[in-house]
């Protein structure tokens, strides 16, 4: 059975940086409270008519692409993770076929936030193992930017989120000692409203028990006036619900994934946890008692990046010569939904 080899890796962050004094101008917060809850020092955001969620995973695509020493005619499918999509339907990777002139490939979106990178090299390897494609071009990209509250009110959230994009070739090879060793994928719907963007939507307030909106101003239309003077169309968050839960499922499903191989916290060489909170990947790093330098953490500079969050951090960590052939990578992601995923490499 072919395995999965990541073939090339690229990515791409705007040029803008924000750092949180920047935040302060416009809202209530400040640099220390943010350092010290979130490890976040700046972050970048696209220019609003510049860059969108597609042409930034263009970018990261067309390194990818060409780290694996083959054009964009060479791929054989799309899969595009994001929670920011240019538009509400069709998903960003027809746009990709489209811009990058591929031929006529199948492409996927898949929306599951910051789990959406790891649940996407986790589809593109089922098609790699049962034959069906040799190359697969994975993307996960954000542009938070554009759908986030800068008041005061959406603080809790704004000063979290960074724009970004990376992407990978995930690409069938016979080699027995490289690739993919497996992949896990969970979810848990009880805690869907702990961390979501509701509107625009077609819940019509069906859900009052967990998400409740005056009946009234339930238009016919996705998207009403209402909601929009009452700023119902920004994301929201319990933190702290977010917090507990991300402690107890990354180790788990890490956990789960060296279980599955025999393998140990011990034998990882370099873990690359979602960039959710510093302070979330430091608690992970004490608990499986790995050294530093085996978990590879960005978060200071570009802020949680979500689908993109793993595919930049990995792609960092490759540049700077942190992760060599043969190594054991542990990727893992938890996030709204809940869903949380890990998958482990053989480099
Ligand atoms: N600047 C200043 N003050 C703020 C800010 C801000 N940006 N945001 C919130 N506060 C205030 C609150 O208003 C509150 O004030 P009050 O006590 O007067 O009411 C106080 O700070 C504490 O608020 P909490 O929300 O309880 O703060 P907490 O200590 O929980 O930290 C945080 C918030 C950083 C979001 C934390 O809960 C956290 O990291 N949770 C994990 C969530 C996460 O990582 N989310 C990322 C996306 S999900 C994912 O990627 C897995």
């Amino acid at each position: 059975m072919p395995r999965s080899i990541i073939a090339g890796i690229g990515m791409h962050v705007p040029e803008n940086i924000y750092t949180n004094n920047d935040l302060t101008k416009l809202m209530d917060t400040s640099d220390e409270w943010i350092q010290e809850r979130t490890g976040i020092r700046e972050r970048r955001y696209a220019g609003r008519q510049a860059e969108t969620t597609t042409t930034m995973g263009i970018a990261a695509a067309k390194i990818a692409i060409e780290r694996a020493g083959l054009t964009p005619q060479n791929i054989d499918f799309i899969i595009f993770a994001t929670l920011s999509p240019d538009y509400y339907f069709p998903g960003c990777g027809v746009l990709v076929q489209r811009e990058m002139k591929m031929k006529e490939i199948g492409a996927l979106d898949i929306r599951n936030q910051c789990s959406g990178f790891v649940y996407a090299i986790s589809v593109g390897d089922q098609f790699i193992k049962s034959g069906m494609y040799k190359n697969i071009l994975v993307i996960g990209s954000e542009k938070h930017s554009f759908g986030l509250d800068f008041s005061t009110k959406g603080r809790n959230i704004s000063v979290i989120f960074g724009d970004g994009a990376g992407a990978v070739v995930l690409q069938a090879s016979e080699d027995d000692l490289r690739g993919m060793l497996s992949t896990h994928l969970h979810s848990d719907g009880n805690s869907a409203e702990v961390l979501a963007m509701y509107n625009p939507g077609t819940h019509g307030n069906h859900w009052e028990h967990f998400a409740d909106f005056d009946n009234d101003d339930m238009g016919k239309a996705f998207m009403t006036h209402a909601m929009i003077d009452k700023e119902q169309n920004f994301p929201k968050m319990d933190g702290q619900a977010v917090f507990k839960k991300a402690i107890e499922k990354f180790p788990e499903v890490i956990m789960e994934a060296l279980n599955t191989h025999g393998l140990s916290p011990a034998d990882i060489d370099m873990l690359i946890p979602h960039q959710a909170n510093l302070r979330i990947s430091q608690m992970l790093q004490k608990i499986l008692k790995l050294p530093s330098e085996k978990v590879y953490n960005n978060i200071q500079r570009y802020g949680n990046t979500t689908a993109a969050s793993i595919p930049i951090a990995l792609c960092e960590a490759w540049q700077e010569g942190k992760i060599k052939q043969g190594d054991l990578v542990c990727l893992a992601a938890f996030g709204s939904g809940f869903t949380w995923a890990s998958a482990l490499i053989r480099w």
